[in-house]
């Protein structure tokens, strides 16, 4: 079964504890969290106080994505408010080994996001020292995009690049994951699954979730 990890920026914050709590009696595995600064996306979202809140009203693994640039120095209070995955993105470190082993050495597990427009041959050297990709389906700073159907090349060969190696890296996709598109992009080679819109949105967040984690490869 796919891991699937709703997106709380699409979450009503007036009720973050309420949505959290939604969240926990669901089926989800983890809770995916945006931090943005402004400046390598055009918006700002969140970032350590509203995280050190949610780790509380949580019982799922934190997953945290930052879009921010100089991520490394977001790392050690991101980790003292309770984070378990940490995702970079590859377009803002160029010191990337030094990013990842800093995540590491502090405990959490360490993943690298890539652009729509970055090609994934250019984890090769890096994919061994991952626990997950983020394959980012629409340009990032928003929720509520649509779905770029490259995406779903770029998650097969990424797949296969993963077996050839034998390696154990989750692929995780982001950015306009519907109940109709996740069938396609699980048994592309998808393991886990970011859902903000689709999940928040819906009648019944939970039976959405539900839904969502029904596809396995
Ligand atoms: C976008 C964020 C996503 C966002 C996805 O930059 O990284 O996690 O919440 O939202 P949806 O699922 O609505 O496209
Ligand atoms: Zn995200």
């Amino acid at each position: 079964m796919s891991i699937v990890a709703p997106s709380l920026l699409a979450a009503n914050f007036l009720k973050l504890e309420e949505e959290c709590k939604m969240v926990n009696e669901s089926e989800a595995d983890w809770l995916h969290l945006d931090v943005m600064d402004g400046r390598f996306v055009p918006n700002i979202s969140y970032g350590i106080p509203v995280i050190e809140h949610v780790r509380k009203a949580t019982n799922k693994i934190c997953d945290v994505h930052l879009m921010i640039e100089e991520p490394g120095s977001l790392v050690p209070a991101l980790k003292k408010a309770g984070a378990d995955n940490i995702i970079v993105h590859w377009e803002t470190c160029p010191n990337l080994h030094r990013n990842i082993q800093q995540i590491k050495e502090l405990g959490m597990n360490a993943g690298v996001a890539i652009n729509p427009h970055t090609p994934v041959f250019l984890l090769e050297d890096i994919l061994a020292d991952l626990h997950h990709v983020l394959i980012m389906s629409v340009n990032p700073g928003f929720g509520g995009q649509k779905f770029i159907p490259h995406s779903l090349e770029k998650i097969k060969q990424l797949r296969k690049m993963i077996d050839e190696k034998k390696l154990n890296v989750l692929i995780e996709v982001d950015g306009g994951v519907t109940v109709e598109n996740a069938k396609d992009l699980v048994e592309a080679g998808v393991d886990v699954l970011v859902a903000g819109n689709t999940v928040f949105s819906s009648e019944n967040p939970m039976e959405t979730i539900k839904k969502l984690k029904q596809f396995s490869r």
